[in-house]
């Protein structure tokens, strides 16, 4: 199924021309397909049904709350990162059993929030952590469960930014530390192992380093198992990359085959916390061409979203495709598709072929994941709305800021 695609030589989400949502809502706006979401998540629990198993979808990849209900009902967890991810989650109507507590700096007070609320676990990422983890639960009275992220040193092949299981990133407790920790963990009347956890990084375009550092994981599993340490579940960590524009990542199902694979005759359940391949391709940033530039070197389309609306470009150097809404005739041209604000590294999209004109619209595609869950407010923007589409259904699920909404807090002493 593809949920953005041309009819007449307009692009459509689902059953709807994105013209008249632009009409509608105005741009820019972030558009999502309910059913590439529904799609996406399927895709996941069914390569991995012959398992008993847990999709905990990574919230940072897009958290507004239409989204994380839809996934609820679906059956699916969480991997939050923040006490504000779990509200967002116990807000979407999630079940805090479903939750698992991912990042290397939460805080005191995250930790009991989480306790209170009864999630799952807390992937633990340092020994420091594991301490105040005890020490809140002690406090609260209460047992935690808890999984210890290893970085199993494994190099994802990725951009250096969002690689995380390497030895000289800040993420996760070295392998050879591992041992050591359960056995403290183990000891503590106010710790319950359950787990174990990796992630090497995101936006993996091969399997093989997956399967690496999950073979790196086994073997500790086998070591505590020697150790009378026997685990409940195996986290497997972030899902498979998705295609922007010429990449080919393996398919879920080719992804959860190599890790069955190594992981038959294990009794453990199986966690996953994909985030881009549930959301990424399920949404689009349309936004609208203010003006033409045809400058001494390069020619510029200037639209009305910009870096701080998608950062991924400005960022990482991230590449998406970009299309016109309605496909016109005319003279193709070169662009730099560019945003209002005031820096140089704010781009969309380079080098762009596009028959184009003052007031088109055109769509930034696989914009679903780090899209507006990674916006700000930068030159006083404020954020584009958020609209899911079901089949010929519209659904506004955030409204757009108003430049009331940024000054809110602030005072003039
Ligand atoms: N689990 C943990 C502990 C993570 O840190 C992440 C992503 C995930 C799961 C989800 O990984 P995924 O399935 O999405 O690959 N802003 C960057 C991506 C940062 C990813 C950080 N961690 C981007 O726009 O490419």
């Amino acid at each position: 199924m593809n949920p953005f695609h041309y009819e007449n030589g307009i692009l459509h989400a689902e059953e709807i021309d994105l013209p008249s949502l632009a009409e509608k809502y105005g741009t820019p706006c972030y558009v999502y397909s309910e059913a590439a979401l529904i799609e996406s998540y399927r895709a996941y629990s069914e390569a991995f049904s012959s398992r008993e198993h847990l999709v905990c979808y990574a919230v940072k990849a897009n958290s507004n709350l239409a989204i994380l209900n839809l996934f609820a009902r679906l059956g699916c967890g969480f991997d939050i990162v923040s006490g504000g991810e779990l509200e967002r989650v116990l807000a979407a109507g999630g079940d805090p059993d479903k939750v698992v507590f991912s990042g290397v700096g939460k805080r005191a007070d995250e930790i009991r929030m989480a306790l209170e609320a009864g999630i799952l676990c807390f992937n633990v990422e340092s020994e420091a952590e594991l301490y105040r983890i005890m020490e809140v639960a002690r406090q609260a009275g209460k047992k935690a469960n808890i999984s210890f992220r290893v970085n199993p040193n494994v190099d994802a092949g990725t951009h250096p930014y969002i690689s995380t299981g390497l030895r000289q990133n800040k993420f996760g407790i070295p392998h050879d530390e591992a041992l050591r920790l359960y056995r403290i963990a183990h000891q503590s009347e106010h710790l319950h192992i359950l787990g174990i956890d990796c992630h090497i990084g995101s936006q993996l375009t091969e399997i093989p380093p997956f399967v690496e550092a999950l073979e790196k994981i086994l073997l500790l599993v086998a070591a505590l198992e020697k150790e009378g340490i026997h685990l409940s579940h195996i986290d497997v960590g972030g899902g498979v990359g998705i295609r922007y524009s010429d990449e080919n990542p393996p398919e879920i199902g080719e992804y959860a085959k190599a890790l069955l694979e190594k992981l038959e005759g294990r009794k453990q359940k199986i966690l996953l916390e994909p985030g881009r391949s549930l959301v990424g391709n399920a949404g689009i940033l349309l936004t609208r061409i203010e003006y033409l530039k045809h400058g001494e070197e390069k020619n510029f389309a200037i639209v009305d979203c910009a870096m701080n609306d998608l950062m991924r470009p400005a960022l990482y150097d991230a590449h998406h495709d970009i299309v016109a809404v309605k496909q016109r005739e005319g003279k193709m041209e070169i662009y730099e598709v560019v945003g209002p604000v005031c820096e140089t590294g704010d781009f969309l999209g380079r080098e762009r072929s596009l028959v184009a004109a003052q007031g088109d619209l055109l769509a930034i595609l696989s914009a679903g994941a780090y899209g507006m869950s990674m916006s700000s407010n930068y030159n006083t923007r404020p954020r584009a709305a958020e609209i899911l589409v079901s089949g010929k259904t519209a659904h506004l699920v955030r409204e757009r800021e108003s430049v009331g909404h940024l000054i809110a807090l602030e005072r003039i002493p």
